[in-house]
């Protein structure tokens, strides 16, 4: 039994990596700027979610994260805290004190408690449009076109200076279009949204269009522990590939789910290559489960059902 210390625990990856976390025997510790655990109720039972260490408090706070995190006693360290494209595009100085300041003070307090290896969600938003239709390598040269993307660059560069200073182990994970229960906010959160008014019976317009990489939440969170327990050494930056597909076919396969359904979509492509190359992270953990997107969501719409017949699903994202 091991202890992780999660920021952002209780975001959407965040509550699949405490799920997976406790199901397998481990300890969660689980930092968070939110009072309310509402995602980890939707994945959690009651006695689980008893089982999560709950630490309240805010990533722009150094002190306060070097004292949750020497208080969970934890030598893991998985960083999802985070403001998304919207926030930070709104608020790009509260998004740089906490994307990037915040990502700063867990690695400090990291090297500060000689922790073994931090795990920190990068973003495939780190690469801009204008790369020809090709799965994108972690290497390749493109330029971010939102605050977002930028602030998540220089996270990965933070990480890169704290190894070659201090030796610090560090992982970025890039993921694109995370789906699955959870999923309610951001540029991306439109599939996931379609698949909740589906479910509801509400009409709903995805606002994006085009292709994208879909990473399904639970292996979004498989990932992020693969990488916690047996990265190499170093500071590691790897992509994290799906399934790429059309927004079109997404649609599909919600209508599949829920034949009828009125689920439409607009709005430009995002500005974010169609599709990752995931080949590095596979070979430095070994290959890892992509669930195909056709399973996903029907996984994610059966999740859904359940909770609204047991009268647990909040449908206000759909208003936002
Ligand atoms: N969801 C995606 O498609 C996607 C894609 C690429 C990268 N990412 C990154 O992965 C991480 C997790 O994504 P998500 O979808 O779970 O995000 P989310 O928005 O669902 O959750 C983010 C969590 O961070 C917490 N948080 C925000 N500010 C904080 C602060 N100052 N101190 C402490 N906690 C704070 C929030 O309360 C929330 O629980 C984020 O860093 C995000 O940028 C997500």
């Amino acid at each position: 039994m091991r202890a992780y210390f999660l920021t952002g625990a209780h975001g959407c990856i965040g509550a699949w990596v405490v799920k997976a976390l406790l199901e397998r025997g481990d300890v969660a510790v689980a930092f968070d700027l939110a009072g309310d655990p509402r995602r980890l109720r939707l994945l959690l039972e009651d006695a689980q979610l008893a089982s999560v260490r709950f630490i309240h408090g805010d990533v722009t706070d150094a002190a306060a994260v070097l004292r949750a995190l020497e208080a969970s006693g934890a030598r893991h360290v998985i960083h999802l805290a985070g403001l998304q494209v919207p926030v930070c595009k709104a608020e790009p100085l509260l998004g740089a004190r906490v994307n990037v300041l915040g990502t700063l003070h867990v690695l400090e307090a990291a090297r500060q408690l000689g922790c073994e290896r931090v795990v920190y969600a990068s973003s495939a938003a780190v690469f801009g449009r204008g790369v020809d239709g090709r799965p994108v390598a972690e290497d390749e040269p493109a330029e971010a076109s939102t605050h977002y993307g930028v602030f998540k660059r220089a996270n990965e560069g933070n990480a890169r200076v704290y190894w070659l200073d201090h030796g610090l182990n560090s992982v970025g994970l890039r993921p694109l279009t995370v789906y699955g229960v959870g999923r309610d906010f951001g540029l991306t959160s439109g599939p996931t949204k379609a698949m909740k008014a589906a479910v509801l019976g509400r009409p709903y317009c995805i606002r994006f269009s085009g292709s994208t990489d879909f990473l399904y939440a639970a292996d979004a969170a498989a990932a992020f522990l693969a990488a916690a327990d047996r990265a190499p050494d170093g500071a590691s930056v790897f992509n994290v590939h799906g399934d790429t597909a059309a927004v079109a076919d997404v649609v599909g396969l919600i209508r599949e789910q829920a034949p009828g359904a009125d689920i439409r979509f607009s709005g430009p492509e995002l500005p974010i290559p169609a599709e990752l190359d995931g080949r590095a992270l596979d070979s430095a953990l070994g290959p890892l489960h992509r669930t195909p997107l056709s399973a996903g969501v029907r996984e994610t719409m059966d999740r859904f059902t359940r909770l609204r017949d047991a009268a647990r699903l909040d449908s206000a994202d759909l208003d936002t």
